[in-house]
């Protein structure tokens, strides 16, 4: 059901508690936390813009990592405050709180059009609990809710579903925000009805993470192009050997299903036909978390059996010319994980085919939807993030929205 947005609202004067998904990542130079990809902030300027216009006060909520009900330095929210206040050519006043006295005081100093920015609201454990008295707490500054964080949506937690449910209940107006507006319409509207030839590229580790999307995108798909590592799990499904690759043995039904359901509603189900591996071999050595790390020696193409020695690492080039051919005919293209660990330059090759193939694809007219986290990393690797139609803001969020799940941020919007 269409649900209000930020355009229906009448905020002049009011107190617009708005919850975005600032979760960036950060990193710690010189003994300060520094923002190393802000599109997270910069993708929520048109809400706010259009916020301040309207003369709200507007009240922002965010989380940053997973502090676990702890006061964390390193998640302060602080470094947001200063970028969004850079971004916006304007004061952001930080409350180092998200409740509380502090906060309320803050907010009654507040002007019409003015910005607030509150602390991590996961310093507080209530907040993942969802619990009713914390978001009674959070919704005391707040006169309207907006929800801006997609990234965030499948999360029932007080800021993201509690709030808007106080809110209503004392008959105030839920609303999305525009960012929120645009990934529901790009990951939802548009994946309705697509122009056809409608092509869809996944990769990421694992098929059954991504089985409940193949599952629904094979009711809609023209093609289905299959990439990363859960690509081994159909080759093991098939008797193939797969080396040391990572592979999920128990899911070797889940992918002969997948293919046989592809089969009979005549939807191409593309595998490789070549992949980049190479032999790991212990270092000794432990990273941060304790595990041991690997050098990665032999990086070779094989055609199908991966030799025991060898672990695989993304598609071979074949397979990427071959799925670049497909993509160049396509009208709507939503990808959705990357093909490889494309992170490391020796596998990132067929990565970067399949992004210029999908850019490519764009220049000539179609629709590319990139569906959040690593392959919307591996684009902006390529250097092409600007050149596709969208791109998502949301992990977590755009896999449980494009499986069809009821984001419960979503739901506890007021409908139009
Ligand atoms: C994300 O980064 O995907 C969102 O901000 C949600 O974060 P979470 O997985 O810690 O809930």
């Amino acid at each position: 059901m269409a649900k209000l947005t930020v355009r229906d609202l009448d905020v002049r004067g009011k107190r617009v508690f708005l919850r975005v998904d600032y979760n960036v990542p950060l990193e710690e130079k010189d003994g300060k936390m520094v923002i190393t990809d802000a599109t997270r902030i910069v993708e929520t300027l048109p809400t706010l813009k259009l916020l301040i216009e309207k003369g709200g006060k507007l009240i922002l909520a965010a989380h940053l990592g997973r502090p676990k009900g702890r006061r964390d330095a390193t998640l302060s929210l602080q470094p947001v405050a200063v970028k969004l206040s850079g971004l916006l050519g304007k004061p952001v006043t930080f409350v180092d709180d998200c409740i509380g006295e502090k906060v309320a005081q803050a907010v009654a100093a507040m002007k019409d059009g003015d910005v607030l920015l509150l602390e991590n609201v996961r310093y507080y454990n209530e907040e993942e609990k969802n619990d009713p008295a914390f978001a009674e707490k959070l919704a005391r500054v707040a006169d309207v809710y907006v929800n801006d964080a997609f990234g965030a949506a499948h999360r029932a937690h007080a800021s993201t579903e509690g709030v808007a449910r106080v809110v209503a209940r004392r008959g105030g107006q839920c609303a999305a925000g525009l960012l929120m507006e645009r990934e529901l319409k790009f990951l939802g509207d548009e994946l309705e009805n697509p122009a056809r030839p409608f092509v869809v590229i996944l990769g990421g580790a694992k098929v059954s993470d991504k089985i409940k999307v193949i599952d629904r995108l094979l009711e809609k798909a023209n093609t289905i192009l299959i990439g990363g590592a859960m690509a081994y799990t159909f080759k093991l499904a098939h008797g193939e050997k797969i080396g040391k690759s990572l592979v999920e043995p128990d899911h070797k039904q889940t992918a002969l299903d997948a293919e046989a359901k592809a089969k009979k509603l005549g939807v191409k189900f593309e595998l490789p036909v070549d992949v980049v591996v190479a032999t790991p071999v212990d270092t000794g050595k432990l990273n941060k978390k304790g595990k041991p790390v690997f050098d990665f020696t032999n990086v070779r193409t094989v055609n199908g059996n991966i030799p025991d020695d060898a672990e695989g690492f993304g598609v071979g080039e074949k397979t990427a010319a071959h799925y670049a051919e497909i993509i160049k005919g396509a009208k709507t293209i939503l990808w959705n994980g990357p093909l490889g660990m494309f992170e490391d330059a020796r596998f990132a090759a067929s990565t970067n085919i399949v992004a210029q193939a999908v850019a490519d694809a764009t220049r000539q007219g179609a629709k590319s939807i990139i569906g959040g986290g690593d392959s919307v990393k591996a684009l902006k690797k390529a250097g092409l993030g600007d050149r596709v139609t969208f791109m998502s803001t949301g992990g977590g969020a755009s896999l449980e929205f494009l499986e069809g799940a009821v984001l419960p941020g979503v739901a506890a919007l007021t409908d139009k």
